[in-house]
Order: structure tokens, then C-alpha cells, then sequence
């Protein structure tokens, strides 16, 4: 089978979930299967692999992988947003650890699905397009000029998110955008030339990042999923999360510290009432970062960062 997917940081995810034999384990974002190969080669016949994605043909491919695990794998095309009553449908009760690798994979990005400002594609971006929700084209060719620009500031933290906006109103008015080639072009053209290339990054990667985020409602996914995990763990029971970006990265953490019983009360009251409770320990106190060897092996790593959290009440 062609590579859909080269998962990242395998090793630090085994060691740090640390698969026992006969273990249940969650893996919310299947994608290509890789994580979850790992995982199911140790927790032998007698453990539970369940297997959650939202796009059908990470569901189809990894079908096929993981075939020879037999019983022990479960897979759902499902949004991990829900994962409570995905648990709840397959009658599993308690997890040993739970792992998401958040974003996309190559195979999406490669598979002329519109994500890609390398290549001209019909501009769709749906991780799921049978959701029926609405694609990058239709965002970009209905939200008004305001909503845009305020949408590529946040979810892009791109600096000239208002001179790209304008930029894709002007042109909408000559005709529907429709391809990712055009959208490119039109960021690109809007960024002053000698600060369109940083750190070489594609001037266009923040704005397709952004409308990406928007149209699959990423971050509330994470906002959601990530809770339903730590309360579905076992005590003793690891989350691992690998976020790409920074806004992702800063919620995970954020939920952590929420379960590592940190006060969220405003400074001048005299004592708690958020009512903060430690029921998670954070095991990795920095994030931990793929080796200089993994990034020259696979350059899709460099900005992935893992945090890991274990269930401790
Ligand atoms: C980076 S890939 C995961 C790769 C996987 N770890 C592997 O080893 O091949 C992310 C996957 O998560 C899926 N995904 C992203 N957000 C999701 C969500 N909210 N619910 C379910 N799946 C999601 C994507 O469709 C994609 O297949």
C-alpha cells in the first residue's frame, strides 16, 4: 500500500503511554493507522484498540492495516468532539490511555482535497466532506471582508490578515474563488514582497491554516475531546496529545493545568470557589519535541509537540 501517513514521535508515545497487554486504548485521530499499529502490537489479543476519525477513507485504509488484529480493533468514523457517546455506543467504560495527533495527515493534504496552496485544487478543506458543512470555498466567497480578516488574525496569527481580506473580497467581486491556486495568489500578491517568505514558510500557510481551522471546527474539537478523554482514563490512565500549532498547543495545556487543579479564580477573592480539583498529574513539564534525526527523516514533524497527563484521582 502507498504511505498515507508517516506518524510522528512513535517511540515517545510508547514509552510515555506505555501499552501493557490486554490494555484499552483510545486513539481519536486513526488517520493512516501508524500510532495505533504501534499500540496494538503491545496490547496483544486480549486489549482494545478504539480507532476514531472523522474523514471515511482514514477509516477504509486503516480497516485495511490493522486487519490482522482481528477483535481487538474498533473503529469508528466519528468526531472525537464526541467521544462520550462513542464510548458509550461500543460499551467501553474505562480507558488505559488515550492519544490524538491533531491536524491533518499527508494523505489529505497530498490527496487533492483542497487543503494544498502548492498545488491548484477545487477549494474544499473538509476533513469529512459527507458532514454537509460548508467548505473553504464557501467561506471564503460569503463571509464578509470584517469576518475574514478577524478570522485569519486568530486562527492564522497572521499579521496582514486585513490587506487578505480585502484582497479576496476585491476579487470574489469579479466571480466566485473556487480553485486553492487563485486563493494562494491572491494572499501572496496582498503580503508586502519582502515579508512574504519567513523562516521559509509559504506566505499562504497561515491563511490556509486558518480557513482550515474554521471550516472543520478544529480547536472546538480539541476544547471537547481532550475533557472527554481525561474523564474516560482509568486512574493511572495517560492522555498523550501531539498539537501542531500554537493555538492548539496552548489549549491542550490550558486543559491540563484545568486538570492539574489549578485555581482559575480571579486573584482578590480570599480563597478558591472554581472549585479546582487535581485529578491530573502532567508528566511532561515542557512539551516534548521530535530529534533532529526524526525532522531530517520526516520534515512534517518539526512543529509537533507532545504533552502528556496522567489521571491521578
Ligand atoms: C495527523 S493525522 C493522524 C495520523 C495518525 N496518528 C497516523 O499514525 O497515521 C490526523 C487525523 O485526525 C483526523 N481528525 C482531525 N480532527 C478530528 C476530529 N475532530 N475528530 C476525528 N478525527 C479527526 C484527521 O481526519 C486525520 O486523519
Amino acid at each position: 500500500m502507498p504511505e498515507y501517513h508517516k506518524p510522528v514521535l512513535v517511540n515517545e508515545i510508547i514509552s510515555l503511554l506505555d501499552p501493557r497487554e490486554g490494555g484499552v486504548f483510545l486513539d481519536g485521530t486513526l488517520g493512516g493507522g501508524g500510532h495505533s499499529e504501534a499500540i496494538l502490537e503491545r496490547i496483544g489479543s486480549d486489549g482494545i484498540l478504539i480507532g476514531i476519525d472523522r474523514d471515511p477513507e482514514a477509516i477504509e485504509y486503516a480497516g485495511q492495516r490493522l486487519k490482522r488484529f482481528g477483535e481487538s480493533v474498533r473503529l469508528v468514523r466519528a468526531n472525537f468532539r464526541d467521544l462520550g457517546s462513542v464510548l458509550e455506543s461500543l460499551g467501553v467504560g474505562e480507558l488505559d490511555g488515550a492519544l490524538f495527533d491533531l491536524g491533518v495527515s499527508s494523505h489529505q493534504l497530498d490527496a487533492e482535497r483542497g487543503f494544498s496552496f502548492s498545488r491548484d485544487e477545487e477549494l474544499d478543506m473538509r476533513m469529512n466532506p459527507a458532514e454537509g458543512t460548508a467548505s473553504a470555498a464557501d467561506i471564503v466567497n460569503i463571509y464578509s471582508e470584517q469576518n475574514l480578516a478577524d478570522l485569519i488574525w486568530r486562527y492564522g496569527e497572521e499579521r496582514y490578515s486585513r490587506r487578505i481580506a480585502k484582497a479576496i473580497v476585491e476579487r470574489r467581486g469579479a466571480g466566485r474563488i473556487t480553485r486553492t491556486g487563485e486563493l494562494a495568489e491572491i494572499v501572496v500578491s496582498a503580503i508586502p514582497a519582502k515579508n512574504r517568505w519567513q523562516q521559509d514558510i509559504h506566505p499562504a500557510t497561515r491563511t490556509f491554516q486558518a480557513i482550515r481551522i474554521v471550516v472543520n471546527r478544529e480547536l472546538e474539537a480539541v476544547e471537547e475531546g481532550v475533557p472527554a478523554a481525561i474523564e474516560a482514563l482509568k486512574i493511572g490512565g495517560r492522555v498523550a496529545v501531539i498539537s501542531f500549532h500554537s493555538l492548539e498547543d496552548r489549549i491542550v495545556k490550558n486543559t491540563f493545568r484545568r486538570y492539574a487543579g489549578h485555581c482559575e479564580c480571579p486573584p482578590r477573592l480570599p480563597e478558591c470557589r472554581c472549585g479546582a480539583k487535581k485529578v491530573l498529574e502532567v508528566v511532561t513539564k515542557k512539551p516534548v519535541i521530535p530529534s533532529a534525526d526524526e525532522i531530517r527523516d520526516n520534515p512534517r514533524s518539526r512543529s509537533s509537540r507532545l504533552r502528556v497527563g496522567q489521571k491521578i484521582a
